[in-house]
Formats: structure tokens, C-alpha cells, sequence
């Protein structure tokens, strides 16, 4: 069968004939891979900045971001069946006793950095046409989102992180509202950093739960993503033409900043206006630059004062997938024509050099594998 796979040794990237994979436990599952995202990791290990190829491969099988239909299970499958849809899970769990999350099945709280993730790190991926797995890592996904569900894994980052959000503001009256005694409630002002698919996914997310919603992203308006945006009730602000004192000024005490660009510098200069009681969560990750100067004596004096939060969040276990199949039915029936627009194309795998070598264009764009 037809793989994508990154030969790291030789520095190439190549459509290959790559082995049928076969059941060989009662609780294994086989797909037959519809399609697969293409994302900035994929790119990234398509520079070889980043991926490594499975134990005694002298190549790595790409793409997490996936889709699948079973077409066989092991005797002991319970949760899925032939003519399923599914998501699979990208982490696989460390080896080690004493890894509480991995022997918890919380791989993506991994202890050790011994994990694997497919397409990844250490284990091939799904740019291909078949692929074997247990069925614990399958996520069943309704027949209704076939169009849209591979968008469920990048969807997961921003359920992860909510529902840490939602535990951490456990700490105080979240939901208190504004004006006591009146019945409007207080909404929540979530800024999203970046405009790529993780952003506006986030975003798509963020107006669900109801946060008043701010997406700040380079390119001047209009353009295709500010319309997007637009469309679903958030506000689209272009650094282009809004200094982050002017952004901050407009919307008023950033209770999230939900950062989804990998640039440290804006992120860190975006923190330093974090609101009373706010939560700063970190997404993206960046490629190695030098050093730069921040204001660290603002920073440390507003986590302070401010009670403020900063976390990282990677990864996601099964809740989060749970959520994601949720969240994207909800944006399919509220925005069915946002959502369908976040994928911007699908290409056969004989595209594979301008997705993942050319220069980066839309916003999500696919690859069709067997289905
Ligand atoms: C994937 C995650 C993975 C991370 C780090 C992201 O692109 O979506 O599943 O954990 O890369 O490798």
C-alpha cells in the first residue's frame, strides 16, 4: 500500500510502497484510512526539524491528524465496529511502572518523554492506506461529520485546554455575574492568538462556551479567515492595524488568552496585558530563535497581583476527543458554512510536495488516503 514517509537519513520526502499492516491481537482494530490534515508538525518533520522514524525504520510514516473507517476487528473488540468512523488517538503510552499518567491512560500527561505519538515520534502514521491499532485508541465519530472530522484532533488542543481553564477558575465565583442582582451575566473575554486552523478552531470552541471572542492575527482585514471569524460572532483584530495597547484597550479585562502561533515574542508581549483573575494558555511550539528581552519584573509582579495562571497544554487523552466529536457536531449546526470553509482543500497524495514542502497556503488543507 501507497505511505507518505520522511527519510530523515537522506533528507527526503516520498511516496512509498509501505507494508499492509495485519491484526495480530484480539483487541486490535484495522482502518481504512479516508483522510489525514496536514499541519504545521507535519511540515515541520518534512524539514527534518522535528520526527523520528520507528525502531529499526530508516523512515517515518507521517500525518496525525486523521480519519478512519473500520473494515476489521479482533475477536475481543467491543467498542467499535466494521463501518465505523473514527479518530484515532496520536500518543501512545511509555513502557515505565512508575508512570502514573501512561499507566493511567493519561499519555498525554506522560511523566518519563518516553511516549510514541503516530506520524510522529517513534511510531508510523496515518498518511496511508491502512493501519492496525488498539481500539482503545479510537474515537467513534457520527456518520453526519464525515465531511468535517478530521478536524477533530486539531479541535482536541483547544478541549484540552479548556477543560483545565474550567478547573483552574474553579479557584473563584467564575461565573459570578457582573452586576450582582442584575440578570446579565458577566461574558468572559477569551483572546486567540493566531488565525491558523488551531486559533480558529479555539475560537469556534471559545464563542460555544460563551466567551466574548477576540481573534488577533497578522494580515490586515478583510480577508478570507477575518470573515470566518466574523461569522461566528468573534471579533477579527489585525496587528496590521491594532497595537496590542489598542487591542487591550478595546477588550477590556482579557480573562484567556488562548495562544496558538508559536511565536514566543508576541506571546510574551501579549502577556504582559493578561487580566485580573486571568489564564494564559500556551499552544504552539516554537522553533529555536535567539534570546530576546522581556519585561520580567511586569510579568511576575501582574501573576501576583492579578492571580494570574500560565500553562502549556499538549496532546490530548479521550475526554478531549469526546468533547471535540461534541463541539464540532455544535459548529456544524450552528456554522455549517465556517466550519466547511476551515478546510480549504483536499488533494490526492501525489500532492504531498506543495502541502508539505511548498509554501504554506489556507487554512487546512487535506490529503485523501484510500477512502
Ligand atoms: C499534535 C499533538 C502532538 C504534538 C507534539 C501536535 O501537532 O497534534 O498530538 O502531541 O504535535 O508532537
Amino acid at each position: 500500500m501507497k505511505a507518505l514517509a520522511a527519510f530523515p537519513g537522506k533528507r527526503q520526502i516520498n511516496l512509498i510502497e509501505h507494508e499492509l499492516p495485519k491484526i495480530s491481537s484480539p483487541t486490535q482494530v484495522k482502518l481504512r484510512m479516508v483522510e489525514a490534515g496536514v499541519c504545521g508538525t507535519d511540515r515541520e518533520i518534512s524539514a527534518f526539524q522535528y520526527g523520528t522514524p520507528p525502531k529499526g525504520s530508516d523512515y517515518l510514516v507521517i500525518g496525525h491528524e486523521s480519519l478512519g473507517e473500520v473494515v476489521e476487528v479482533g475477536s475481543a473488540v467491543t467498542r467499535v465496529k466494521v463501518g465505523d468512523l473514527v479518530v484515532p488517538m496520536v500518543r501512545r503510552p511509555c513502557p515505565h511502572d512508575h508512570c502514573t499518567a501512561c499507566r493511567s491512560d493519561r499519555q498525554d500527561f506522560c511523566y518519563t518523554g518516553d511516549f510514541k505519538e503516530r506520524g510522529i515520534n517513534g511510531e508510523h502514521g496515518f498518511m496511508t492506506e491502512f493501519v492496525v491499532d488498539d481500539e482503545k485508541y479510537m474515537n467513534p465519530v457520527p456518520r453526519e461529520l464525515r465531511e468535517v472530522a478530521v478536524l477533530v484532533e486539531p479541535l482536541t488542543i483547544a478541549e484540552k485546554a479548556l477543560a483545565q481553564v474550567w478547573q483552574v477558575q474553579q479557584r473563584l465565583p467564575w461565573s459570578c455575574a457582573v452586576a450582582p442582582g442584575k440578570d446579565t451575566p458577566y461574558r468572559h473575554r477569551a483572546l486567540v492568538l493566531g488565525a491558523g486552523p488551531v486559533g480558529l478552531l479555539g475560537a469556534m470552541a471559545l464563542v460555544v462556551s460563551d466567551f466574548a471572542t477576540y481573534v488577533y492575527s497578522r494580515e490586515r482585514a478583510p480577508n478570507p479567515k477575518a470573515s470566518l471569524v466574523e461569522s461566528i460572532g468573534a471579533t477579527y483584530v489585525s496587528a496590521e492595524t491594532d497595537s496590542l495597547e489598542k487591542l487591550a484597550e478595546r477588550v477590556g479585562n482579557i480573562d484567556l488568552v488562548y495562544e496558538a502561533t508559536g511565536a514566543s515574542r508576541l506571546s510574551f508581549e501579549v502577556m504582559r496585558f493578561l487580566g485580573t483573575n486571568g489564564i494564559f494558555v500556551f499552544t504552539g511550539v516554537p522553533g529555536r530563535r535567539g534570546p530576546i528581552e522581556i519585561d520580567t519584573d511586569l510579568i511576575m509582579k501582574n501573576l501576583v497581583l492579578k492571580n494570574q495562571v500560565v500553562f502549556g497544554t499538549v496532546n490530548a487523552g479521550c475526554d478531549a476527543f469526546e468533547a471535540a466529536i461534541r463541539d464540532l457536531a455544535t459548529f456544524k449546526q450552528r456554522w455549517p458554512e465556517a466550519l466547511r470553509t476551515v478546510i480549504t482543500g483536499r488533494f490526492p497524495m501525489e500532492s504531498y510536495r506543495d502541502l508539505l514542502l511548498g509554501e504554506a497556503h489556507g487554512i487546512k488543507n487535506v490529503i485523501m488516503l484510500a477512502g
